[in-house]
């Protein structure tokens, strides 16, 4: 890394300064997001840009907070019907899980399944290097063998094909209600592009949180001890860091709205008051009216007949599905349909 106290370095020893090496194509990806999301009415970011660092840290204490209800409703279930799970699938299991976040969610899985032979491959899908990190060092004491793709899942779901084993079950998790952050038509999207790595036979284990009453929603995504506030907001410092820009954080506040006729939780970034940032790295120069927002992320809820009719035409039977006992969160067994 070239840095200002190296010139003299480079004077004595007559080196020429070196080519500005090419951005990652991920921090380019980022850079095109921004530059293109914040030139959008409304303006919007996507969702997965959260998850640096400290956004998947800020995310995993989210998941332990008593508002936020979602993993432990679905780590309850995966626990006590994970030999439900394993008694649909045909050994050697190969299991690919797109957004593995912390991994605890697979290991309590795959203890509850209990199957011999182990299976035989895992996958796992995220745009997070700290979420892969952590999934694997959970992994780590099944003795399996854990393949990590840092990638998104579309581009995932396509090396997933590759590794299609000819014999056996593939077992495509897609858990947390991961699956909310889309807009409906996307998910369905994704679910086919899941189909379209699976064989009919094969499975898919959806986790989906359930809609419910708005104080309950309110509560689980603007918490009183502010930590998802931090993890919205903490966008900004992300963006202050790899593009360059001059954020003041001080000068947005986290938002989180029900919004019924859609059925989502929307989080929002809000401007306190009109103001011009800088966004060097992405090229451009964001404008905001006070009270003017960028849209951080949705999370779609669903009930059982709106799971049905969003998992049924991308190609997928229903099984089985498992409610917990506060009608939270719903985690649902399909299998692939023929073609
Ligand atoms: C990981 C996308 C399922 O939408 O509930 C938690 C992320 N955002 N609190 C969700 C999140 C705010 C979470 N997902």
């Amino acid at each position: 890394m070239k840095t200002a106290a190296m010139g003299n370095e480079q004077w004595a020893t007559g080196l020429r300064d070196p080519e500005p090496a090419a951005p990652s194509p991920a921090l380019a990806d980022f850079a095109q997001n921004v530059r293109l999301g914040l030139q959008r009415t409304p303006k919007q970011i996507l969702p997965r840009y959260l998850y640096d660092e400290l956004g998947s840290a800020l995310f995993e204490a989210i998941c332990r907070l008593p508002w936020y209800r979602v993993t432990r409703a679905e780590i309850g279930l995966l626990a006590r019907h994970g030999t439900d799970v394993a008694a649909c699938l045909q050994s050697p299991v190969t299991v690919v899980e797109l957004g593995s976040g912390s991994g605890e969610k697979l290991l309590t899985l795959l203890e509850a399944m209990d199957l011999e032979p182990r299976p035989s491959d895992i996958h796992l899908i995220d745009v997070s290097a700290e979420a892969l990190r952590l999934s694997a060092q959970a992994l780590s004491r099944l003795r399996v063998s854990v393949s990590l793709h840092q990638t998104t899942y579309r581009a995932g779901l396509q090396q997933m094909a590759a590794a299609r084993r000819p014999d056996g079950t593939m077992l495509g998790l897609f858990l947390g209600s991961n699956i909310g952050n889309f807009h409906p038509a996307e998910a369905q999207d994704l679910l086919r592009g899941i189909r379209g790595t699976l064989r009919p036979g094969d499975a898919l284990l959806l986790g989906v949180d359930l809609v419910k009453p708005e104080a309950d929603l309110l509560a689980a995504y603007d918490d009183p001890l502010g930590v998802t506030a931090a993890f919205n907001r903490n966008l900004l410092v992300r963006i202050n860091r790899e593009l360059g820009a001059d954020f003041e954080l001080g000068a947005f506040e986290h938002r989180a709205g029900w919004n019924a006729v859609a059925s989502r939780v929307e989080m929002h970034l809000v401007s306190r008051r009109a103001q011009r940032v800088s966004i060097p790295g992405a090229g451009c120069v964001a404008t905001f009216a006070a009270g003017e927002t960028i849209w951080t992320e949705s999370s779609y809820k669903y009930d059982r007949a709106g799971i049905a009719a969003l998992v049924g035409p991308a190609g997928f039977r229903q099984r089985e599905q498992w409610i917990d006992p506060d009608a939270r969160f719903a985690l649902t067994l399909f299998e692939a349909a023929g073609n």
